[in-house]
């Protein structure tokens, strides 16, 4: 593993670890997507990704995370939490967005994913907000080429959400993903082209646009977790664990 300052390097071996990883959190959260129905509740969406972890001898490294220990191996977020929502009785209902966040371990190395979608029938507003949030992945992803900056990928993500009238999180950001799940560097869903870290082929970043449609203010409730919109208004997730190439990006969380 080659260091540079403190952003680890993978090598090509490793990154075939990790796209295996990448996979099995893939199909964690297909599982959980399965499951998105009304009268099912957070916790058997927990379930569900462990059964799928389990069976490829994998593990979430968000189990015991942090302070509190975050509870559970996945995240699950409805409406206006944003991310971080803790798994449990709630069951969802009709009209309901819901974020998934899900991280795997495998031999040693990390993969973190998050989609965000609707239970049933949801609002045209609801749905313009999922979609411009997982576009915004993907404006960012095409961003991570050798050669370009943090800042040009975190401008590209800032631009596109707020170009559709949306708002990004200024608290929470992507950031490098490895043997542990938060390496360095951080890269925010805001900010300015040509600022921040070059670029490298071999680097790994989870990549994960939080979009608020009322206003980009966020709290945190009491279970010091869950973190919600400060208007209540409806809020989305995307991400994906990607590695920088020499050629294009690879997306490392697919099936
Ligand atoms: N994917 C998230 C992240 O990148 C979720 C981790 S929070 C945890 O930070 F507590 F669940 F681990
Ligand atoms: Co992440």
């Amino acid at each position: 593993m080659a260091r540079e300052s403190n952003i680890h390097l993978k090598t090509p071996a490793e990154l075939e670890i990790m796209r295996e990883a990448g996979r099995i959190n893939s199909l964690a959260l297909a599982a959980v997507r399965e499951l998105l129905k009304p009268g099912v509740t957070t916790a058997d969406l927990n379930a569900a990704a462990e059964e799928v972890l389990r069976k490829h001898g994998a593990y979430s490294p968000f189990k015991n995370y942090g302070y509190p220990p975050y509870p559970a191996s996945v995240c699950v977020s409805i409406n206006e939490e944003l991310v971080h929502g803790i798994p449990g009785k709630r069951k969802l209902q009709e009209g309901d967005i819901v974020s998934v966040d899900c991280g795997t371990v495998l031999d040693g190395y990390v993969g973190d994913s998050a989609f965000t979608a609707g239970v049933g029938e949801i609002s045209p507003t609801a749905r313009k907000l999922i979609e411009v949030t997982e576009q915004a992945l993907y404006v960012g992803i095409a961003m991570m080429r050798a050669g370009n900056k943090t800042g040009d990928v975190s401008a590209a993500i800032q631009q596109f959400v707020e170009g559709n009238g949306f708002h990004v999180v200024r608290e929470y950001t992507g950031h490098g993903v490895g043997r542990s799940m938060h390496e360095e560097p951080q890269v925010p869903n805001y900010g300015t082209p040509g600022t921040g870290v070059l670029l490298r082929a071999g680097m790994a970043i989870a990549l994960e646009p939080m979009v608020l449609i009322g206003t980009h203010r966020t709290r945190v409730r009491p279970d010091r977790w869950t973190v919600v919109s400060a208007d209540g208004s409806l809020t989305a997730h995307y991400e994906h664990s990607v590695a920088v190439t020499e050629g294009d990006p690879l997306i490392l969380t697919v099936p």
